[in-house]
């Protein structure tokens, strides 16, 4: 098909997540459609080439086609590509399942994730995982136990369940009425945090706050008021995404599952997007000396490849299913398990731990760390804030006052598509631009990124 072609069907037949149709439908638009990929570059059907800003939407950790991550995956192809896991095994999700438990462990403690259910994206991972948790308590005589707390702004996917965790009413507001009711806290957000007493500086707002803490005060607070009917307190440790790349005073995590536990409530951790070494350490609750009771993983679990998931929880959990068969777990789908998603999961985490690649990862953070102060030159830049791997930039209308601009001018969705024409792909959040390429790349590719939303910002909002 012709690059005009793939889009005249594409507009005609398809429907694409989390895009406005009367953007991707305006014939002045240019919708690109991708052919290739190698290392940290897309390749469009026209023949243009862009960097992959923000790792094809955060999956991505080595690179388009890496030769490891290709062979893993024709090997198992040339095996078997699927078969059922209900009632049956194989030996690629075993693999998996070591290494994921071995992965998962946090250094000098015993292992305390000892089991992993398998599913097939973030959001059926996060379903499982509150699942469990109910399940679990109703099979150990509190079945009051059906209340969960999680941050405002909280996002952890589009299934029933999971919006019902998530605070997130830009995105899921039409389904409230049939949503379960839970309970959301205050962000731990310090650049909008109305307990930071700081005035507005050139630096991540989490250095230079001037607060008592109170986010986790606040969350520790509720979770105790809700003590006996608590099941788990939900967390994205370290960072929360869909919020906008928000980044958490550190301590918070820690400070609120100690919460959890003291009162006999379980931390479930969702480290879809934060987890295999996002936001630097192997997890971001390892960051924070916390192993949750449940723990969500997808996203980069494949390296971006194929679509896995894992939720990940303890040998207690697990125990309250055992006995009478009325005790099962009801719940999996078609393609648990995998056998390529696996092979590409495990080829993945072998990478992550080669002493080459982890060398690539420490570069990568800290060429991101470099560039992140340049952006301040930028008088509309308010917030620059980099957790790891992620590096995320809020432009504001006037940093004195950290005065957003006006969500109908879409600033950031202006930069970011302004920004292809400098060879970048990324998508905003409101207007926060995003920054976390994939582990591979270079020095040379992230000056490159940098320079192209540099470029962007200073057409669009002017020097
Ligand atoms: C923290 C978090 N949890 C869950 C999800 C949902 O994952 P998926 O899109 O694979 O269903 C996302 C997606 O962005 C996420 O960032």
């Amino acid at each position: 098909m012709t690059p005009s072609e793939i889009i005249r069907l594409d507009r005609q037949n398809l429907w694409h997540p989390f895009t406005p149709n009367s953007l991707w439908l305006d014939p002045a638009s240019h919708p690109i459609s991708i052919s290739s990929g190698e290392g940290a570059w897309l390749t469009a059907s026209d023949g243009r080439r862009y960097l992959d800003g923000n790792s094809s939407i955060w999956t991505n950790l080595h690179g388009h086609t890496h030769p490891k991550m290709n062979q893993a995956i024709r090997q198992q192809l040339d095996q078997i590509a699927h078969s059922s896991f209900l009632g049956l095994t194989h030996e690629p999700a075993v693999r998996l399942a070591q290494q994921l438990l071995h992965y998962t462990q946090l250094k000098n403690q015993q292992p305390k994730l000892t089991r992993v259910f398998f599913s097939d994206d973030g959001s059926t991972a996060i379903e499982a995982g509150l699942k469990m948790i109910l399940q679990s308590f109703a099979q150990n005589g509190q079945s009051q136990r059906t209340h969960f707390i999680s941050p405002q702004g909280a996002y952890h996917g589009d299934t029933m369940g999971a919006m019902s965790l998530s605070h997130s009413p830009s995105f899921h507001r039409h389904f409230e009425p049939i949503l379960f009711p839970t309970e959301k806290v205050m962000t731990p957000f310090c650049y909008r945090c109305p307990f930071n007493r700081a005035k507005p500086e050139a630096a991540d707002a989490r250095v230079y706050r001037k607060c008592n803490f109170e986010c986790a005060t606040q969350a520790e607070e509720a979770i105790h008021a809700s003590r006996d009917r608590l099941a788990a307190w939900v967390v994205e440790p370290r960072v929360q995404g869909a919020a906008g790349m928000v980044m958490h005073p550190h301590g918070y995590a820690t400070r609120t599952a100690t919460a959890a536990r003291q009162v006999g409530a379980k931390v479930m951790a969702d480290e879809v997007l934060t987890g295999f070494g996002r936001t630097g350490p192997s997890l971001a609750s390892h960051a924070e000396n916390i192993v949750p009771d449940v723990l969500a993983l997808a996203k980069g679990l494949t390296g971006g490849y194929l679509p896995l998931a894992a939720t990940m929880t303890t040998e207690e959990i697990f125990t309250s299913f055992s006995g009478d068969p009325a005790r099962t777990f009801f719940h999996g789908h078609s393609y648990t398990a995998n056998p390529l998603g696996c092979a590409a999961a495990s080829a993945s985490i072998d990478l992550l731990e080669s002493p080459m690649e982890i060398q690539k990862h420490t570069h990568l953070i800290q060429n991101l760390t470099f560039h992140a102060s340049t952006f301040w030159s930028h008088p509309h830049v308010g917030d620059v804030r980099q957790e790891g791997a992620i590096l995320a930039i809020e432009l504001v209308s006037d940093r004195a006052t950290r005065t957003p601009f006006s969500s109908e001018k879409r600033v950031g969705a202006t930069i970011c598509q302004r920004a292809r024409e400098f060879g970048l792909l990324t998508r905003p959040i409101g207007d926060v631009l995003v920054l976390m390429p994939p582990y591979c790349t270079t020095a040379d590719e992230v000056e490159k990124m940098a320079h192209a939303l540099h470029q962007a910002i200073h057409q669009e909002l002017g020097s």
